[in-house]
This record gives C-alpha cells, structure tokens and sequence, in this order.
C-alpha cells in the first residue's frame, strides 16, 4: 500500500514537474523570483522556496498573498506547484500565525514575452515607450501608458545602458515615466544606442519592455518661446532656453504655417506653408483671420519637431 501510495506521488511529482527546467526560474531582484512559461501550454512548474538559512532549525510555516495553504506549507526549504499564470507573493512565518520571516514573490513571465497586455502601443513606430529629451546634455523622459485594465501594473526595475555603461535612472512618482541622466560625454558622436529596460507586472504576471535609440533621434526642442507680433504682419519668436548653445552652431530651422481661423496648427489645409532659419516671419495673407503657427527642427539631424506654438489673429486682435 505504502509503496503504490509512493508511486503514485511519484508519478504526480514527476508529470507536473515535466518540463520544469531550472533554467525557467531566475532571480529578477531581491525576493523576486521570475518564472518562464510557454504561451498556450497549461504548465505546471515546481518552485524550489526558501525562507531563509538563519530559519534552519525553526518551525516555518508558508502563506501565498496572506492566505494559509491547504494542505499546509511547512519546513525551511519547500518546493511550491505554479500553474500557468498563478504566483504570487510567498510568505514564510514562525509558527502557523506568527510573525513574517521572509517572503519570495514568485512572476511569471510568456516566453517569448511578446503578447504584451500592461502597457498600451503608443503607435507602430514608436512601440509602447517614448522618450525625449531637450537638448543633447544626456537628460532624457521616458513615458508608457497602462492598459485601462491594468492600471494597478507596477514598475519593479528600469534599467538604462549605453554600450555595458550604465546609465542612473529615476522613476517619476505616478509610476509612468522614468527620467534618466546619461553623463558620458554628451557631445561626442553617440556610437551606441542607449537601450532602456521596463519590468513590469500587474498581478503576477510580468512583462518586459525595451526600447533602443541615438540620443540624436529623440532630441525635440521644446516649444517655441516668446511668440509675437510686430508692425501687424511680422511674427518673431526666440530659440527655446533648453536648447544647446551657441545657437549657430546646434542650429535649429522653423516651420511656419498659417491656418484658416478656427483650424488647428496640424490641419492639412494651410494658407501659406513655409520653412525659414530666421526667428521671424513675415505673412502675406490677405484674410483678417487666421491662425499663424511655427515650430522647430534640429537642421542637421532633421529629429522629432518641436510641438506648435500659435497666435489667433482676429483683425486687430492678436492672441499669443
Ligand atoms: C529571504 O529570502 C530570499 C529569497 O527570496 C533570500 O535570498 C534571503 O537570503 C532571505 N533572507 C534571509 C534573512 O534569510
Ligand atoms: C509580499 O509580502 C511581504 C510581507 O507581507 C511584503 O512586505 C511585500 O511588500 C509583499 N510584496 C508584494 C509584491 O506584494
Ligand atoms: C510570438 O512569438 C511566437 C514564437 O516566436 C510566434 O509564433 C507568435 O506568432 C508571436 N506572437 C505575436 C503576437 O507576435
Ligand atoms: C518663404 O519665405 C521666404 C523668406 O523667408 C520668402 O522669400 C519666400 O517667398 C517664401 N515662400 C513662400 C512660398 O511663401
């Protein structure tokens, strides 16, 4: 009886643990443990756990997310069963209710992880992340956007790198961005793309977001500053203070677009359309009305333009 009891479980541990390969598991971070799991297959995998070596010789007692396990979870060092997508955070304590020890957070992540479901494309160029920066001094702004449903998602690590170098990164506080200070040598030729690594999860399941780029492609100068009208045509405006100086050598060329009243700076239908590299523009419309709008490119890179500055310009009435 005992034996055939003893194969039976034999059998259970060894067709469920099938396919649990060690090389699925992997420290993510302190007390953070990621599992990889095929897409579409119902996968069974034995975690090995442990609360901790000072516990050896302690009554350990396990809880999952608060809850006691049934049958209950005891010993130092334990082995617990993930199905599919069901982690969750481990808790180790002293006694069936006594106080926390330990705990391992156990992820699961698709392999390959390219079903993603957190965070929402911002569009098929651009992929889940954007990033900007003002200038080429190696500050940069990364943003994402959690899917509606997934807006408990949490940001566990970000990691930015240029060529091995790593580059300091810190989280905003609503979670969705990440400013990051790359402060090698800002000027020189960029080499080697900077790539930026998102971990996220929401619930336990764990998604991993990159993006790759030259500094040089996601320079935007920031919006035009100080735009005016004088003698009743001529609008003039300043280079943003963000921007690098000299300003005859980081160059920057504008484009001018004057739409109908009404209209906004991105309309398709303009009235006059032109590019300069003066900070001023004088129209020749003859409508009353209008809107006068200009932004800024970097002349050399030809990278992102800057957003629209505009003046609405009702007869004598002139808003910037
Ligand atoms: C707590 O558990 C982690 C594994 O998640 C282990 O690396 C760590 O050593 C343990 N801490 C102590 C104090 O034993
Ligand atoms: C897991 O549980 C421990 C102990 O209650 C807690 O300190 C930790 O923040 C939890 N982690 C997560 C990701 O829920
Ligand atoms: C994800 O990758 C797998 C294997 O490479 C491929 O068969 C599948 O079509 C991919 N799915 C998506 C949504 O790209
Ligand atoms: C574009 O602007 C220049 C002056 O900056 C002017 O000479 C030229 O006529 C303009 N072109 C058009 C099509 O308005």
């Amino acid at each position: 009886m005992c034996v055939l009891l003893f194969m039976v479980l034999y059998a259970a541990l060894c067709c469920a643990s099938s396919g649990s390969h060690q090389e699925n598991i992997e420290t993510l971070m302190d007390n953070v443990l990621v599992l990889r799991v095929p897409y579409g297959v119902n996968s069974k995998v034995y975690v090995p756990l442990t609360c901790g070596e000072a516990y050896q010789n302690q009554p350990v007692f396990w809880k999952k997310n608060g809850m006691e396990l049934n049958p209950a979870l005891q010993g130092n060092q334990i082995r617990v069963l993930v199905e599919e997508m069901d982690g969750g955070n481990y808790t180790c304590h002293l006694g069936p209710n006594g106080e926390n020890l330990n705990h391992t957070v156990i992820l699961v992540q698709l392999d390959p992880d390219n079903r993603t479901v957190i965070l929402e494309e911002k569009s098929p160029e651009e992929g889940h992340i954007h990033c900007s920066a003002s200038n080429y001094k190696g500050s940069f702004h990364c943003t994402w956007t959690r899917a509606r449903l997934r807006s408990n998602a949490v940001v566990l690590l970000v990691k930015a790198e240029r060529y091995l170098e790593k580059i300091p990164c810190e989280l905003d506080a609503d979670g969705s961005g990440v400013h990051c200070q790359d402060v090698s040598c800002p000027y020189k030729e960029e080499k080697h793309r900077i790539t930026l690594t998102i971990y996220i999860s929401s619930y336990s399941r764990l998604e991993v977001y990159t993006k790759a780029f030259y500094l040089r492609e996601i320079v935007r100068p920031a919006k035009l500053p100080s735009l005016r009208i004088s003698d009743g045509k001529v609008f003039s405006w300043t280079f943003p203070d963000s921007w690098e100086k000299p300003e005859t050598f980081f160059a920057l060329h504008f484009q001018v677009k004057v739409v109908h009243s009404g209209h906004v700076c991105n309309s398709e239908e303009h009235i006059e359309h032109n590019i300069t590299e003066e900070t001023k523009y004088e129209v020749n419309v003859k409508t009353k009305k209008y809107v006068f709008c200009v932004r800024a490119q970097d002349k050399f890179t030809s990278g992102p333009w800057s957003h629209w500055s505009h003046c609405t310009v009702n007869k004598e009435q002139v808003d910037c």
